[in-house]
């Protein structure tokens, strides 16, 4: 989009029209995001997508910082969101440090925590001290070993009322916005009407205030696995598979460089 976002406008956004959150995790194809996007997510999925894990629970602040960096390098206009990793923000004090880093050693405009209720008082302490947050409920990635995999929410009236209760407990805490992760239609719906920040959907239907998908998926970059949210809206490794091939191709046949591509 022309303008950064900032806190306020993307408030304003409720009720208005859907926000546009893609993820990144390099100045490359930050750049390539920032004029189709209100918000660029730095995901800890960089550690499945990027550096070739199963999961996203070693990733480290170190990665998240190093990317964040690169990420706001390359698209300087953006509201950058920072997810914070695994392990770094099991407490307030461990938190509240490692929010710090993020806010003096890169240009990220909040971070993201993933946890509703149970880490309303993390988010609270965060927000108290100057930390933009920006919540995460529902199917949590960083939950996926305790809870023996990639579980959709949502599906009886006992998850329908946790996830009510922790969209409104991250609200209370202070987070300005939302993630609402892999949870039934009808009941991302209901979340999205219930507080008045706006709740960005993955996998959580259309009635939400915005969308986020993860860049590698839609692009069809990643071929590990494909959730059954994500559309893709190009084939990149075949894409990508078809020019490499050209390339070899051309060297072994002694038809790359030509002489437009020689001094
Ligand atoms: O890490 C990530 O990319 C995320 C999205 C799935 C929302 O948290």
């Amino acid at each position: 989009m022309n303008k950064k976002m900032t806190i306020t406008s993307i408030q304003k956004t409720k009720g208005v029209r859907p926000l546009v959150m893609i993820t990144a995790y390099d100045a490359l194809f930050a750049k390539l995001f920032e004029s189709s996007s209100d918000m660029i997510l730095v995901g800890d999925s960089l550690n499945m997508s990027f550096a070739g894990k199963s999961d996203t629970l070693s990733a480290t602040m170190e990665q998240m910082l190093y990317h964040t960096n690169a990420v706001c390098e390359g698209a300087k206009n953006s509201f950058v969101v920072c997810d914070m990793p695994f392990g770094s923000y099991d407490n307030k004090e461990d938190a509240l440090k490692n929010a710090m880093r993020v806010y003096k050693e890169t240009q990220a405009d909040c971070v993201k925590i993933e946890g509703g209720e149970s880490r309303a008082d993390i988010i609270e302490y965060l927000t108290s001290h100057g930390i933009a947050v920006c919540g995460h409920i529902g199917l949590l990635p960083q939950s996926v070993r305790s809870e023996g995999g990639y579980k959709v929410k949502g599906k009886n009236s006992i998850q329908r009322e946790h996830l009510l209760r922790d969209a409104k407990a991250v609200q209370k805490a202070g987070a300005f916005c939302m993630v609402i992760e892999g949870v039934k239609a009808e009941v991302a719906a209901e979340i999205a009407q219930s507080v008045e920040i706006p709740v960005i959907g993955i996998g959580a239907g259309v009635e939400v205030d915005g969308q986020v998908l993860v860049f590698s998926d839609m692009l069809g970059l990643f071929e590990e696995f494909t959730p059954k949210f994500v559309k893709k809206y190009m084939d990149g490794a075949a894409l990508v598979r078809s020019a490499v091939k050209n390339y070899a191709d051309e060297v072994l046949a002694g038809e790359f460089p030509k002489e437009e591509h020689t001094y």
